[in-house]
């Protein structure tokens, strides 16, 4: 234990006028005096919304969390910050990831807390609340609200993966609208978060991995009693982390970082880990650039088999063993000795892990898939990037020459698409531009962009599609996502036209537009930036600062810490 004042003393602590304001107005919610008298007072930061349905039980999780801190002598004080409804927020909750965190950020510094547990659950609500707590950088724990369990429709178990699968199959006439509406109950039937390794589960992940939260945080489903267990505990580790002044800095190190990266590998984790671990190592001061997501990733091998790269859901992986078991199968590659929130290494968390389903938790020796984790590709139609994930992709397609055919917004593309009279072959690219940080703005999920009804009925499963936009955790296919520059900042990607021819050698990390360096300066001297009519707000503050994907898609302003001192006060 370490004799560091508390922060909270400098509100609590205080004498006379200001000290009395601070303390008298929490008394009124039946606070007995001993709690100001040095206890550690413990910040829940909530993202509980009915708005944010896979966050909705979160008021019973934060129960848990104060009889842990309770229990441990601390002084628990549950707050709320923007929560992130993936499924409701328009026109895309990643534009609002960045203006959560500094909701995050300024309620923690602002107010008198010695520690914070991050409840996050929904994709952008767990990036957003650790970039936010990142640029405070005073002892914080993360639990996440945990997946919801598996779906069954027909005799079939269901996830959200299946919505891509449903919504085609509706498109052709092979299921019924009343079957397509009866299968949403089936799918979404309990509290959590999507059940399969969409960007939700990926985050999860990516805070067990990042030593971030208690051992078998990323698996337990949300409707298991031990989802409150485990908040409860993590309640208690909290009080012992502010006494051990154990804060965000220490657990995210550099090595921290690239276990991330391993695990995430090893998992078949979402494209999306890649922007928000950027962004989260740019708040805490680590280096880590696109690249490093490459080397790290590429010899490991996809061990989980979960959807959308497998077949199973996030409840089986934790019955198989859970996260803990998948890092000690990568015992000999991972860094043991990274430190975690509950004051032990990885390695010490996981070394007596076991596996219970081979299936499910495969081995270094003998992989579910050879090929996992996110290549980046370059060349110039991407000079500073682009992602794609093989475990989603068609192998067949990651070395591929086609011509491109090309929407210059997402509304091209829903208006044309199902045109019969749209020259498209399954060979062809589909190449959709302005989908990315400005040019959404807010980089929109739409990467996947469905085939055309006239190549499904044909039987064509997957194409070769290339945006500056994101995808859905939950999709698949052989789609090169987060082209850096995006076409609205004068990337390359802005002047491909219809019928350019594009090769894409995902073994060879390249992504070429055949397109000469003269034929390109004379397209540039026509273009101008479509103009999307937005002046005020903070849409047009995003528009002006956000960096591009490969920086992790921050605001350049927000990128750091500021610490967690406040030097005046408030009367
Ligand atoms: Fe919330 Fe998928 S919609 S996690």
């Amino acid at each position: 234990m370490k004799n560091k004042r508390l922060r909270s003393q400098d509100w609590f602590g205080k004498e006379g006028k200001d000290g009395f304001i601070y303390r008298a107005w929490m008394k009124n919610q039946g606070i007995p005096a001993d709690f100001f008298e040095g206890k550690p007072v413990i910040g829940i930061c909530n993202t509980w919304s009915e708005l944010t349905p896979c966050n909705a039980h979160f008021r019973d999780l934060a129960e848990s969390v104060k009889k842990g801190v309770l229990e441990a002598g601390g002084f628990p004080v549950e707050f709320p910050v923007m929560s992130l409804g993936e499924t409701l927020i328009k026109p895309t909750a990643m534009l609002y990831r960045n203006l959560a965190s500094m909701d995050v950020e300024e309620s923690i510094r602002a107010n008198p807390v010695d520690g914070v547990v991050l409840l996050c659950g929904c994709d952008k609500t767990t990036p957003s609340l650790i970039m936010g707590a990142c640029s405070v950088d005073i002892p914080t724990l993360v639990i996440s609200g945990g997946p919801m369990l598996k779906g069954h429709w027909r005799g079939k178990d269901i996830g959200t993966s299946d919505v891509w699968r449903f919504a085609e199959a509706y498109k052709l006439g092979e299921i019924s609208q009343k079957e397509f509406v009866e299968a949403e109950a089936c799918m979404a039937r309990t509290q959590g978060h999507c059940a399969v390794m969409g960007t939700a589960s990926t985050m999860a992940t990516m805070v067990e991995a990042l030593g971030l939260s208690l051992p078998n945080n990323a698996a337990i489903p949300a409707a298991d009693a031990r989802r409150k267990v485990i908040s409860q505990l993590s309640g208690r580790r909290i009080v012992d982390m502010v006494k051990e002044d154990l804060t965000l800095s220490k657990v995210l190190t550099r090595k921290a970082f690239e276990n991330a990266i391993m695990i995430n590998a090893a998992i078949g984790g979402s494209t999306n880990f890649v922007i928000h671990l950027l962004a989260i190592a740019g708040r805490i001061g680590v280096e880590l650039n696109i690249e490093d997501f490459d080397k790290y990733s590429h010899n490991v091998p996809l061990l989980a088999n979960i959807q959308p790269s497998g077949e199973f859901f996030m409840e089986d992986l934790y019955y198989a063993g859970g996260l803990p078991a998948v890092i000690k199968e990568l015992a000999s590659i991972i860094h043991q000795d990274a430190l975690t929130v509950n004051g032990k290494t990885m390695g010490e968390n996981c070394e007596d892990a076991e596996k219970f389903d081979l299936n499910i938790i495969s081995s270094l020796e003998n992989p579910f898939k050879p090929e996992s984790g996110i290549v980046v590709v370059k060349g110039n139609l991407a000079p500073n990037g682009a992602v794609i994930k093989p475990s989603a992709a068609t192998p067949k397609l990651m070395k591929h020459r086609g011509q491109a055919v090309v929407f210059e917004t997402i509304e091209d593309y829903h208006a044309r698409i199902d045109d019969p009279a749209l020259e498209i072959d399954e060979n062809s690219i589909m190449v959709l531009k302005n989908v990315g940080p400005k040019g959404y703005p807010g980089m929109a999920e739409v990467g996947n962009m469905g085939i055309p009804k006239k190549l499904l009925l044909k039987g064509v499963k997957d194409m070769v599609r290339i945006s500056d936009g994101r995808m859905s955790g939950t999709g698949f296919g052989t789609v090169v996502l987060h082209v850096s520059p995006e076409a609205a900042a004068g990337g390359t990607l802005a002047f491909v036209q219809n019928g350019d021819w594009i090769s894409l050698d995902v073994e060879n990390r390249s992504l070429e537009l055949e397109v000469s360096p003269e034929e390109l300066e004379q397209r540039k001297l026509n273009w101008q930036p479509l103009d999307l009519g937005i002046n005020r707000g903070y849409v047009n503050l995003y528009i002006k600062h956000v960096e591009q994907a490969h920086l992790g898609a921050d605001m350049d302003f927000l990128k750091g810490k500021s610490g967690s001192t406040v030097t005046r006060d408030s009367h």
